[in-house]
């Protein structure tokens, strides 16, 4: 095979492969679709569970020094006062009064026109309007039982400190993780899955003492995400860390980085990675009374621990995953005949599955028999598949979903005992034993 050109693909290519394939759907599609709501198709809920768990994996499993845990979506009311979301919670938002309309006014490519219905100079005046999704509980709709679906799972960490810090016996530094929904009811929701009104968080709420080591320990946090990134295959060219200015960062906050990548409609946020110094904690305490600081027990003495944060969206990173992964390949094949394919080239950790095993005819029951053998061995420790068909057909699908390997059983392999082993990225084929599979595909993968 010549040297293959390769393309990004568009967001109309990437959605249309994203339904087609079953990675994303639009939330409630037979009654029009929900703006700023999906759901996940079978491969991309195995995607999204990929991303999480390689997520968890580092920043908890592999860490000594950070708990999980897991709070409720529905919070005290006061949590929300607390943290400053009831009163400062707010995007601008702008209506067109003509076709009533509503908008971000940061998000208008022209100030003075509507891009709904064209209108010029028809929006009131920017006001602001407050982001968290409101609901009642118990059997009174009245302002007594008010009650938010939670904007971020931070707090349910804040608001748990002392709990956390006791029963776990940690002293800081040591870190809490959680991965759960947030709400947000965005003005305007938008780019596929990049702006939802619901979605998922993975936060890490890193407590160190005032020590002076607290900036280090920042840039450690900053460090280890821009490793998890490139770990997991993001294109170094397609990311980049900004660091905030201070007039760019809250008052309290020390420093802070957002990493970013650059989708098909231009640089996105991912993450935010944010040294907030003791205000989340300070501003629960003001408002429970309650004591959340440390106690040390060496030094008999009650201090606020400082806070580093990192908060990555998940529906975010694996929107990026999927726009990262796709290819759009024209190359010749040995004939000289111009082919193309559409390849997705995930990670393998990352690709929903990895090994996809094909009986080279559907009719020839010991094909058959050989080859769903083989797949039933490998699915115990590997995300797997058996299909059966053409060949062509067969790796064109497994490209477009981004299996990174595909064994064939044929006829020879009654005779051999070996099958042949297709690489997702170069398209090679070896001819392996049956007996080797597993370590060849291990090494492989
Ligand atoms: N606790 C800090 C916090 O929530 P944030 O920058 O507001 O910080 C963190 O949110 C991450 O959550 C973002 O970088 C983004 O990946 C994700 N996120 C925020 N709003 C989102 C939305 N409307 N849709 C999808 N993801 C969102």
């Amino acid at each position: 095979m010549a040297e293959a050109a390769e393309t990004r693909g568009t967001m109309e290519e990437i959605t249309a492969l994203a339904k087609r394939r079953g990675f994303i759907f639009q939330s409630s599609e037979i009654y029009g679709g929900i703006g700023g709501f999906y759901d996940y198709g079978p491969l991309g809920a195995l995607l999204k569970r990929n991303v999480k768990e390689a997520w968890w994996r580092e920043n908890v499993t592999l860490r000594d020094d950070v708990v999980p845990f897991d709070s409720s979506i529905i919070m005290h009311p006061q949590v929300w006062q607390g943290s400053g979301h009831l009163d400062a919670f707010n995007d601008k938002m702008v209506d067109c009064k003509v076709c009533k309309h509503r908008f971000r006014p940061d998000h208008l490519r022209d100030a003075a026109q509507c891009p709904d219905c064209g209108s010029k100079n028809s929006f009131t005046e920017a006001r602001n309007f407050n982001l968290m999704l409101r609901t009642f509980i118990g059997p009174m709709e009245d302002t007594a039982s008010n009650a938010y679906l939670r904007p971020e799972t931070a707090q349910g960490i804040f608001v748990n400190f002392k709990n956390i810090y006791q029963s776990a016996r940690r002293r800081p530094p040591f870190g809490v993780a959680q991965i759960g929904k947030a709400f947000r009811n965005e003005i305007t929701p938008g780019n596929f899955t990049f702006r939802l009104r619901e979605f998922e968080q993975a936060e890490l709420e890193y407590f160190v003492p005032d020590d002076g080591k607290d900036l280090e320990a920042f840039d450690g946090w900053v460090q280890a995400r821009k490793k998890w990134y490139s770990d997991y295959g993001i294109r170094s060219e397609r990311l980049r860390f900004y660091e905030l200015k201070p007039d760019e960062r809250p008052h309290y906050a020390k420093a802070g980085v957002d990493v970013e990548y650059e989708f098909p409609w231009g640089w996105g946020e991912l993450e935010s990675i944010a040294h907030r110094g003791t205000y989340d904690l300070d501003a629960h305490m003001a408002l429970s009374g309650k004591d959340l600081r440390y106690f040390d027990e060496a030094s008999k003495t009650h201090y606020t621990p400082l806070l580093i944060e990192s908060s990555a969206g998940m529906d975010r990173t694996t929107l990026t995953m999927l726009i990262d992964a796709y290819v759009r390949e024209k190359s010749t094949d040995p004939n000289g005949k111009a082919t193309e394919r559409v390849v997705l080239r995930f990670h393998p950790k990352i690709a929903p599955l990895q090994v996809a095993v094909f009986s080279l005819a559907r009719n020839k029951p010991d094909l058959v028999e050989r080859a769903r053998g083989i797949e039933r061995g490998l699915r115990a420790s590997l995300r797997t598949q058996y299909d059966e068909g053409n060949i062509g057909q067969l790796y064109r699908r497994q490209d477009e979903i981004g299996t990174p390997l595909c064994v064939t059983v044929d006829y020879e392999t009654l005779d051999d005992g070996a099958v042949t082993v297709r690489d997702r990225d170069s398209m090679t084929q070896d001819r392996i034993g049956c007996d080797q599979l597993e370590r060849y595909v291990r090494e492989k993968l």
